[in-house]
């Protein structure tokens, strides 16, 4: 099927297209295919993790915007987007697509261009929840220095960040047993969410972690 380009974009971290193929849309960043629109399950799993209802809530990763409309829609009270492709927060302001720019729209929705590695190492406290989706996981990134995303100080840092009780949850193509143990050196409550998606006939399985920030700091 043909593909309709909505935008594309040169930046600094790479260039950004937007497609739509029928009634698919495609996000492709730095010549990585970052997602598209054909099964948002975990996408969805990703705010779900982020409490009931989520109230006050950091995305690292605007994408199609999937999460951030799932977090609208089950009520949250504030939604912080930070993207790194400044592109896409203009095509989202712009409507680009209906789901980009219904959040645009929200008045509980902030999109703010910057890296979330940025965000989280100077961001004050004051976060229910902390969703990172960055990359197709910490083994397969879009951009190299995303590195820094999956490795102890700044998931550290994520979590100091947290109201008591809050969540950090880290979107993964795949279970990341070396992450797993990471999260499990910071703290006591640590799941794994195994979401199993169907794509064109091949299932797959991908993986969140949630981790619990303490009620009680020590
Ligand atoms: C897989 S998509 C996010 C999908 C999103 N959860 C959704 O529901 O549509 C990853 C997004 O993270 C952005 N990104 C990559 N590295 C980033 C970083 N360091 N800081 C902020 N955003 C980043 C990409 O440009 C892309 O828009």
């Amino acid at each position: 099927m043909e593909s309709i380009t909505l935008g594309r974009a040169e930046t600094e971290h790479g260039e950004v297209v937007l497609r739509q193929r029928g009634e698919i849309i495609e996000l492709v960043v730095n010549g990585v295919f970052a997602m598209d629109s054909v099964d948002a399950t975990s996408e969805h799993a990703l705010a779900d993790a982020a409490g009931d209802p989520p109230r006050r809530v950091l995305v690292g990763g605007l994408g199609l915007g999937f999460t951030t409309a799932r977090l609208l829609d089950r009520g949250a009270t504030k939604v912080r987007v930070v993207e790194l492709a400044e592109p896409l927060i203009a095509w989202a302001q712009a409507g680009l697509t209906d789901q980009l720019r219904r959040i645009s729209a929200d008045p509980r929705v902030e999109l703010v261009v910057g890296d979330i590695a940025d965000e989280l190492s100077t961001g004050s406290p004051r976060w229910d929840a902390i969703l990172l989706d960055v990359d197709n996981g910490p083994s397969f990134l879009i951009h190299d220095h995303n590195q820094q995303v999956y490795a102890e100080p700044l998931l550290a840092r994520a979590l100091a960040l947290l109201n008591p009780g809050g969540a950090l949850v880290i979107w993964c193509e795949t279970a990341s047993p070396d992450l797993e143990v990471t999260l499990r050196r910071l703290a006591t409550d640590v799941a794994a969410i195994r979401v199993p998606v169907s794509r064109e006939g091949r299932e797959f399985e991908y993986a969140l972690y949630r981790v619990t920030a303490p009620i009680q700091r020590g």
